[in-house]
């Protein structure tokens, strides 16, 4: 099929060579001339594992190019919308700006027949606007949310858990219609995209058929509820840290409740990156417009306790420190959100190495995939591209980002000779806590005990045990 992609920002660069991968005809279409110039060589303008050689392998096929000219689009039949949809400055609800944009560059471009198909994150009640403009143009406007993550993004894409598609549905007044029951135009773009996406739908991803609004509360609710679940690991975190207990070993014995599941219950500085953290709070935005407010008043602390957590690896460090990091040497291992990844965006690390900074400490940070980006985000910190020297001299090592390169290939004996104090903040609870302490170092992991941890509930203990003693007598 012919397809357009307008956006080649994160998703849509990956979406169009997805897209040419298994067999489309694709152009892909964005206003960033040095984006679209770096795209038609071969390379992203991000780090994605897997995505440089998709691209070259598409452009080389002649089935993949890209074009800064949204006219490049009329000869396709299916136009994929996949431009940012960032939250707004001062404000926490999302900026349309791009999609309404982009919507306006293909009304110029469609015809009678053709299929357009929003992949953007928007607030509820979005599409349905954006069928209403759509309306003349003989197109017909189908929403097909996106759940890639970063770092996976090609696998994520070209085999999906699922795919769900939004349409148009009779309206209520339709004579003997269930509700929900597809259109014949919206029968006819759910067949079309079925014909897309027809090589995962052969290996078995579920294809589920909505109207618009459920097609947009899907991605919107599938990001509150991975937030939702980091929070609590995190809120547990904080209890344990007041307890004596072990969050980790707290995760594997929940997790192993098959209702509960493993997955994103990682305990540590919570999450970031361009998602989950502006998705959770456009998702309150827009309730709140419609008078749901309460519903998802949970989000505002879920968001709350996500933040907290950075204070915790300060707090640390100026306990480490006896009492300030002023003027201490910090070696900061990760400056990404996450591994597999250079996006810097709400990164929990970078935020906290600034923080240090703030703070007097002479903070050197170093990363395997993100330090030109973070070094834009964060001029004011020192950058060092190799890990062992970055470690040189460290009074206080701090892992914020779970790389390999941190959590299974840095030997602590080894990083013991480099450091001049051997004490460690281990920001994601990646690291094996023996180990380290075992070759001399003070560890300190999130929401897991520590010598002193363990001294302060103690004596808390004996505290309470005075208290309930003297209340019996
Ligand atoms: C997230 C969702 O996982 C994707 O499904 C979605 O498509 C994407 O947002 C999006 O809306 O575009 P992504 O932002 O790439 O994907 O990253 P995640 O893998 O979800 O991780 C988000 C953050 O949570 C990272 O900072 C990570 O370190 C943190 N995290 C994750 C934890 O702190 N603990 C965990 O157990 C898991």
């Amino acid at each position: 099929m012919r397809i357009s992609v307008i956006g080649c920002g994160y998703l849509g660069a990956v979406h169009a060579a997805a897209m040419a991968s298994i067999g489309h005809e694709v152009v892909g279409v964005d206003v960033d001339e040095e984006k679209v110039r770096r795209l038609s060589r071969g390379s992203a303008p991000f780090f994605e594992p897997e995505l440089d050689s998709l691209l070259t392998a598409g452009i080389a096929s002649g089935s993949l190019r890209f074009s800064v000219d949204p006219r490049e689009a009329r000869d396709a039949t299916v136009h994929f919308i996949s431009v940012g949809t960032p939250q707004q400055a001062g404000s926490d609800a999302a900026d349309l700006t791009h999609l309404d944009g982009a919507v306006s560059a293909l009304m110029a471009a469609v015809k009678d027949g053709d299929i357009v198909v929003g992949k953007s994150t928007v607030p509820v009640g979005t599409a349905e606007r954006m069928a209403q403009r759509l309306r003349g143009t003989g197109a017909t406007l189908v929403w097909n949310p996106e759940f890639l993550r970063e770092g996976w993004a090609v696998k994520d894409t070209v085999d999906p858990d699922r795919l769900v598609v939004g349409v148009p549905v009779l309206g209520d007044d339709a004579a003997a219609s269930l509700p929900g029951t597809p259109t014949p135009e919206g029968e006819r773009a759910a067949a079309v995209l079925r014909e897309v996406f027809a090589p995962a739908i052969a290996t078995g991803t579920p294809f589920l058929v909505t109207d618009y609004a459920t097609a947009e509360l899907v991605k919107v609710a599938a990001n509150a509820f991975l937030a939702t679940k980091i929070s609590f690991i995190n809120a547990m975190a904080e209890i344990a840290e007041s307890t004596g207990a072990d969050v980790v070993q707290l995760a594997d014995a929940l997790g192993r409740d098959a209702r509960i599941g493993h997955r994103f219950l990682g305990a540590g500085i919570g999450f970031g990156g361009g998602c989950l953290p502006k998705d959770i709070r456009a998702f309150t935005a827009r309730a709140e417009e419609l008078g749901r407010g309460d519903a998802v008043r949970f989000l505002r602390e879920v968001d709350e306790i996500n933040l907290r957590r950075r204070d915790r690896p300060v707090a640390l460090a100026t306990e480490a420190l006896s009492g300030s990091v002023h003027g201490r040497r910090i070696t900061v291992l990760g400056a990404a959100f996450k591994p597999h990844s250079d996006d810097v965006r709400d990164s929990p690390g970078l935020h906290i190495a600034a923080r240090l900074h703030g703070l007097g400490a002479h903070v050197t940070v170093t990363d395997p995939a993100a330090l030109e980006n973070a070094r834009r985000a964060h001029p004011e910190l020192s950058y060092v591209a190799d890990r062992d020297h970055a470690l040189r001299g460290a009074e206080v090592v701090l892992v914020v980002t779970e790389w390999d390169d941190y959590r299974h290939a840095l030997d602590p004996e080894r990083a013991g000779a480099l450091v001049s104090v051997k004490t460690v903040i281990d920001g994601r609870n990646c690291l094996d806590p023996s180990s380290w302490r075992t070759a001399g170092w003070d560890y300190y992991g999130m929401g897991r005990p520590s010598v002193r941890s363990r001294a302060a509930v103690r004596s808390r203990a004996a505290l309470d045990d005075r208290a309930v003693s003297g209340a019996l007598v």
